[in-house]
């Protein structure tokens, strides 16, 4: 081989091998920008404040159960990343974690717990797989009608848990005697929760009484959220991850993580729902995920939005879920019929991939087809994607898991 052959050969492959590498600065580029531009932030850790941390007293107390069974805690654990790692949530009476509740429950609510990254956060406005806490239109939505105990959304969602049936609420004699002796059902059972509380953990009204400057009697429902609302905005603000390091300090990625990267912002179009600071718009779109369980309506039905808006346009949507930490609430989906994150991204674009139709009740079917063709426009959106493609929007994925306690 000539001396100019081999100058011509070597340089060529150093070209191609300058090619490559501008290749791939570009491919970081293109996935930090559109990270930026969808409002990823650099995190601040802070200690809990004083409020926080006695929300987080009662986050964990039972005596916020009428029935002294159970606490916000046992549905929202860290391990589970904030959720509880069971398809639908086991209520009352139940005990221990993850599987265990399913198998001391006697009764269960017809969805899949959420977890709470995020929700402390200004723009979060939009609550629960169905939207029914709502204050994107700049009030609160809520069944609270015009009179919601704060214009502060988390504080409004906070309110619901304590007094939904099965979840924390038996329906028991307390109930019963509220229904038959005041009008207003739900202020005589906020008034019923703090005065268990004021039983069973004085100290903890004490101190919240100091803190918002009342009097011990003079503590109202409304305190208590505030303060388990200050402890979900403190403790569940998102922690520093591989994906800050990516963006804001030059850390590198796998090209695993890359490819899912350009996926997630592109041809997968996971970002024209999933997107800005929190991967989700907060909207509701029906996406067909298997059902499981009761389901909200009974009889195996969950119809989403609807229930809150009862407009048949809405029917089986449900608020696209935030990302973060994704890669620890399994399984998923509102209803939890989803085991892995390649089953829940199969999800958008194959449903049937999941379901055995032949062995499906008929009802269960039927149901099914409708939840297909409410997603009809979602369907045509979104591209096949290969096994690898998946892979990869896993590996991207991985990248939200906040880090363990
Ligand atoms: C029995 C299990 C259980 C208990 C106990 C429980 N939760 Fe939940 N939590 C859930 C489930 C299930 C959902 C989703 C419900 C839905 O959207 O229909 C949820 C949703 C939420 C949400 C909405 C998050 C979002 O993304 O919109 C907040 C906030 C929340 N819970 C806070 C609490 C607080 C505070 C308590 C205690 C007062 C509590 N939870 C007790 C299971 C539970
Ligand atoms: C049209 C809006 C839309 C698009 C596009 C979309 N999603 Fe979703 N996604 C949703 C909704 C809505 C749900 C919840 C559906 C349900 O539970 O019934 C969901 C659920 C999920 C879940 C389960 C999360 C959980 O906590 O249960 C994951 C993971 C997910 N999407 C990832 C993706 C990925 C990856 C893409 C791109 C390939 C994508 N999504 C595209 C709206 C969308």
């Amino acid at each position: 081989m000539s001396k100019y052959m081999k100058f011509a050969i070597s340089t060529t492959i150093g070209l191609v091998l300058l090619a490559g590498q501008a290749l791939s600065d570009v491919r970081h580029e293109v996935l930090r920008n559109a990270l930026v531009n969808n409002g990823l932030q650099p995190t601040v850790d802070k200690p809990l404040s004083e409020l926080g941390e006695l929300g987080k007293e009662f986050f964990q107390a039972e005596a916020l159960s009428l029935n002294g069974e159970i606490s916000c805690q046992q549905c929202h654990l860290r391990e589970f990343g904030s959720g509880d790692g069971i398809p639908v949530s086991a209520g009352l009476s139940s005990q221990g974690k993850g599987r265990e509740r399913v198998e001391s429950a006697y009764r269960f609510l017809p969805r899949n717990s959420l977890a709470l990254w995020g929700r402390g956060a200004e723009d979060f406005n939009t609550f629960f797989w169905d939207g029914r806490v709502d204050a994107s239109s700049g009030s609160v939505v809520s069944q609270f009608g015009g009179s919601p105990p704060s214009d502060d959304p988390l504080i409004v969602a906070v309110h619901l848990p304590p007094v939904e049936t099965v979840e924390m609420l038996d329906f028991d004699e307390v109930v019963q005697r509220y229904l038959q002796e005041d009008a207003d059902l739900a202020s005589g059972l906020y008034a019923a929760i703090v005065e268990n509380l004021r039983v069973k953990e004085p100290n903890l009204i004490a101190e919240l009484a100091t803190i918002s400057s009342k009097s011990v009697d003079a503590v109202e429902f409304v305190d208590v959220a505030q303060s388990i609302s200050a402890f979900i905005e403190e403790e569940f603000n998102i922690h520093e991850t591989d994906l800050h390091r990516f963006v804001f300090q030059g850390g590198e990625l796998s090209e695993p993580e890359i490819n899912g990267g350009l996926i997630f912002y592109g041809k997968g179009r996971c970002v024209s729902c999933h997107n800005g600071p929190h991967f989700s718009d907060l909207n509701l779109h029906a996406i067909p995920f298997p059902q499981l369980g009761q389901g909200r309506n009974g009889f195996g039905i969950d119809y989403g939005q609807f229930n809150v808006t009862h407009d048949p346009a809405d029917l089986y949507k449900f608020r696209t879920p935030p990302l973060w930490d994704v890669g620890n609430t399994a399984p998923y989906g509102h209803s939890g019929s989803v085991a892995t994150l390649e089953e829940a991204i199969v999800a958008h674009f194959d449903p049937l991939r999941l379901v055995a139709p032949s062995q499906m009740a008929k009802l269960e079917r039927h149901e099914f087809y409708k939840a297909i063709a409410a997603s009809g426009e979602n369907l045509l959106s979104i591209s096949y994607l290969e096994d690898s493609e998946i892979n990869d929007l896993i590996s991207f994925l991985r990248l939200l898991d906040q880090p363990a306690e």
